[in-house]
């Protein structure tokens, strides 16, 4: 029997960097099939593959020039159709990205749009006169730096992209879009596909007026990095509009006929605006944005899957690291401490109702890589001048194997591993030694199936972060003290041993009382 939706493991590939079967230094979907069977023993049971489409790869792929195709750099897509016979004969399913926002400035229907002001895809995009003084619109920003509009000289109109110029956004107040879109999600699930993990899932609709979006301060410097200017504005006309989570009601609909899952990435930090996201006729799931971003304290830590516990009822997914956010064990001060940190971090989240996502690395405790930001081809990093913002550091290639290329390729990787990668920090050598966090990574995927029912948070005011859940305890100890807890039996332990919690160890057992 396949397992519910809302009780899976999840598992994020990063295709370019998590096996690489051609040697051409990029991670492809051969280099996939053949760790497949690893995800499997680990115990994952939906394997979610970050796009493999067509495309310049301005945004990693996120930028994509045929939604119907898949890249033949990463195999094309007799490959594909070998990846998804082999998840589903391995038991897990497959959940692919899907990229509605934006396409790439590549993509047929820009390249249309682009031609003449009543070319047939013009409304497929969003257009705007300039500005009196011939400048842009208004004033929103793009995620990357720069304004969120790029003027046009052969139609003498401004195209919007809250990403990339090369990313420009799709109008979705076109009904055209709608349809295109409905067919492409027929299109994947009739390939055999299970899910689709929706980028950007709160930004398709905007402010019908296009109005300026409130400053939170001063304007800020035209030379500060992408991440600072853009949060120099309340993003209250170009995100999160009352009517986006309507759209997703006809792909709910598709969705349910073939018993598949939609898990949006709402990146928003307030629990009651991502619910509106969430619900029967809406998205069966939201990434929880906060638990990718709680620090090493007991009450950040308490405070955001409380609040995610609270409105979320199981439709919150928890995850403690992405291709785009730092990775858990750098975040919670690195090295030993830090990877010990990310698995007690991780146990907790493991506990709570709802889809528990891990991203690749995770499971060996894979730190942080560091990379020459000058190298770097992220576009965050590329538009701050390369000096601050890449997310290559957290994007570096998986650690197969103690050898050269680390088994994940046998010629040059697209971006180097990262300094001080160690024989230890591979996976197989971690699947050898019952105590690495390979090992207990599975140990708890596995301890995380006998929890059920609801969670009822034990209130205490120090570093112990602990709940009950259908008769056991999950407790973690986020604080510096030592705590001697009484429990029962003991169905896992990040670390330590006896009744002792040490600072950095999570447990869950049957236990009397905290
Ligand atoms: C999402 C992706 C990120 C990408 C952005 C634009 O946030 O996770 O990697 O850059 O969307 O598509």
């Amino acid at each position: 029997m396949t397992r519910p939706w809302d009780e899976c493991v999840l598992y994020e590939v990063y295709v370019r960097s998590f096996a690489d079967g051609d040697g051409d230094g990029v991670g492809d979907l051969l280099g996939l099939r053949e760790r497949l069977p690893v995800l499997a023993e680990l115990g994952v049971d939906v394997v979610w593959l970050t796009p493999f489409y067509p495309s310049p790869r301005l945004d990693g792929g996120y930028d994509v020039a045929d939604y119907l195709d898949v890249d033949e750099r990463y195999g094309g897509l007799a490959a594909f159709d070998a990846v998804v016979a082999d998840t589903h004969g391995l038991g897990m399913r497959l959940m692919i990205d899907l990229v509605p926002n934006h396409t790439s400035s590549r993509h047929p229907w820009f390249r249309s749009a682009r031609s003449r002001r009543d070319a047939p895809h013009r409304d497929y995009y969003v257009w705007r006169d300039p500005a009196p003084d011939g400048g842009p619109p208004n004033n929103w920003r793009s995620h990357f730096g720069g304004p969120a509009w790029t003027h046009d000289p052969v139609t003498d109109q401004y195209w919007l992209h809250l990403f990339l110029p090369e990313q420009p956004d799709l109008n979705w107040t076109d009904r055209r879009v709608h349809d295109e879109f409905d067919a492409i999600l027929r299109w994947w699930l009739g390939r055999g596909v299970d899910g689709f993990r929706v980028d950007v899932a709160h930004g398709l609709l905007k402010d019908p007026e296009l109005r300026d979006n409130p400053l939170r301060g001063p304007v800020p410097d035209p030379l500060a990095p992408p991440r600072t200017a853009w949060g120099s504005y309340e993003h209250v006309h170009d995100l999160d509009q009352p009517d986006t989570p309507s759209v997703y009601r006809r792909w709910r609909a598709i969705a349910d006929d073939h018993d598949a899952f939609l898990l949006g990435e709402v990146y928003l930090l307030e629990a009651e605006r991502v619910v509106r996201y969430v619900g029967e006729e809406a998205l069966h799931a939201a990434l929880w944005i906060p638990s990718v971003k709680a620090t090493w304290d007991a009450g950040a830590i308490r405070a955001a899957l409380q609040a995610g516990t609270a409105a979320g009822e199981g439709r919150f997914v928890w995850f403690t690291s992405s291709h785009d956010d730092q990775r858990a064990a750098s975040r919670f001060g690195g090295g030993a401490v830090g990877r010990q940190r990310a698995l007690a971090y991780l146990t907790l989240l493991a506990g709570l109702p709802g889809p528990l996502l891990l991203y690749q690395g995770d499971e060996i405790g894979l730190e942080d890589g560091e990379i020459d930001l000058s190298r770097s081809d992220d576009p965050i990093a590329v538009r701050s001048g390369r000096v601050t913002g890449s997310r290559d550091p957290v994007r570096t290639p998986m650690l197969w194997e103690p050898t050269d290329g680390f088994g994940f390729t046998t010629g040059e990787p697209w971006l180097p591993f990262g300094a001080d990668r160690t024989p230890d920090d591979t996976v197989e050598v971690q699947r050898a030694d019952p105590s690495s966090i390979w090992n207990r990574t599975r140990d708890l995927l596995e301890a995380r199936r006998r929890l059920t029912g609801g969670i009822r948070w034990i209130e205490r005011g120090d570093g112990l972060v602990a709940y009950e859940r259908g008769g056991m305890v999950v407790a973690a100890n986020c604080g510096g003290t030592t705590f001697d807890l009484d429990v029962d039996d003991v169905v896992f332990r990040s670390g330590g041993h006896g009744s002792i919690l040490a600072p950095g160890e999570a447990i869950i057992a049957t236990t009397a009382s905290t």
